[in-house]
């Protein structure tokens, strides 16, 4: 796939493939320098950690190409210390934020024909991970790690854009458990959410809206994004352990706040449904996606927000504030956002 023929303002959330990938390894006690790579595979011990016992972890983030032409990562150093947070949760070494940044940055330059032209909505998906490399048998963590970036230009995640979405919760499954990996953008705990969201899919839901794993009683997040919900101009999402802290939702609040809203960062239950007068999910694939009705698999409920179809005021107002951040349409007032010397 060349550049020259690929349809960007069809992109789907989906791999294409790019030129280049980038690759540090953590080995005798200190990194190595960043290497350059143009394959789409790595040499890895049939014993390594990752393999094994689930030492990986991952990161998400975008690069925008802007009205100026210029392009803008956004918020990149957040991902590098949410990186170290879920790094430590696995007793894997983490890496330093400058390091994480100056690797972010490479990847982007070397592949700067797939980032996506201005105006055509698709950005260009960052996907830095880190592995537990060293072969082992007995449990217990590895001593060499190594930190792969590949960048792919994305559209969206759900795949109508910004329309609001159905979404399913059920007290049957749990993405992670109490006291457990919630917090951190770990490999496992997307694989314990797999048959959930099969389930979700196959009954026609855009995905599942957990419960916290523990009372199973408040709500917490919704697929690989979290949950935010509008009321009398309140900007309302789950203050739970359990949820992964997106930088997607740290953002609109702060936005939220800047458009005269409260913000209420708390634990609520099923019941406020009725209350909410908008709902949408929200991460750096997502972005924001309005959710239209959520359906309670075990009681038969169903709750709808707004007026079918059709994203709700202040869920429009807050994804548009982003967006014009992102694509450097509207001053970055809090600098969010990189400019990439290119
Ligand atoms: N929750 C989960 C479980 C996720 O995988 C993601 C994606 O990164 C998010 C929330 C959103 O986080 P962010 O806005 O930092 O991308
Ligand atoms: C993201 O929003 O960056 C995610 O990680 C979501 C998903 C593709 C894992």
């Amino acid at each position: 796939m060349t550049p020259a023929n690929l349809d960007w303002a069809n992109l789907t959330f989906s791999l294409t493939p790019t030129d280049y990938n980038v690759r540090c390894t953590y080995k005798d006690g200190q990194w190595g320098p960043i290497e350059v790579s143009d394959s789409e595979y790595i040499p890895l011990h049939i014993a390594a950690s990752c393999l094994h016992y689930g030492q990986e972890s991952f990161e998400g983030l975008k690069a925008f190409r802007g009205k100026d032409g210029k392009v803008r990562i956004f918020r990149m150093e957040e991902n590098a210390k949410r990186f170290i947070r879920s790094a430590e949760g696995i007793s894997m070494q983490p890496m330093p934020v400058e390091l994480f940044c100056e690797m972010v940055r490479k990847v982007v330059k070397l592949n700067e024909r797939f980032i996506p032209p201005y105006g055509t909505g698709a950005s260009l998906y960052i996907r830095p991970l880190e592995i537990g490399i060293s072969p082992l048998v007995g449990v217990s963590p590895a001593t060499e790690y190594m930190v792969i970036m590949l960048v792919t230009p994305v559209g969206p995640y759900f795949k109508n854009g910004f329309k609001p979405i159905k979404v399913c919760m059920s007290r049957e499954y749990d993405r992670v458990a109490p006291k457990g990996t919630g917090s951190i953008k770990i490999g496992g705990n997307y694989a314990a959410s797999l048959n959930a969201g099969q389930m979700a899919h196959k009954m026609g839901y855009g995905n599942m809206l957990y419960f916290d794993p523990k009372d199973k009683t408040y709500i917490d997040e919704c697929g690989a994004a979290n949950f935010f919900a509008i009321k009398d101009n309140t900007y309302i999402t789950p203050g739970s352990e359990t949820v992964l802290p997106s930088i997607t939702n740290m953002s609109l609040e702060v936005l939220a706040e800047d458009l005269g809203m409260k913000v209420e960062r708390r634990l609520f239950k099923v019941d406020e449904f009725k209350d909410f007068e908008e709902c949408s999910a929200c991460g750096t694939a997502a972005v924001c996606s309005p959710i239209g009705q959520i359906d309670d698999l075990d009681t038969g409920e169903s709750y709808k927000f707004g007026e079918e179809g059709v994203a709700g005021p202040m869920t429009t107002a807050l994804y548009n504030k982003l967006r014009a951040i992102q694509y450097g349409e509207e001053p970055d007032t809090h600098n969010w956002c990189e400019i990439l010397d290119l």
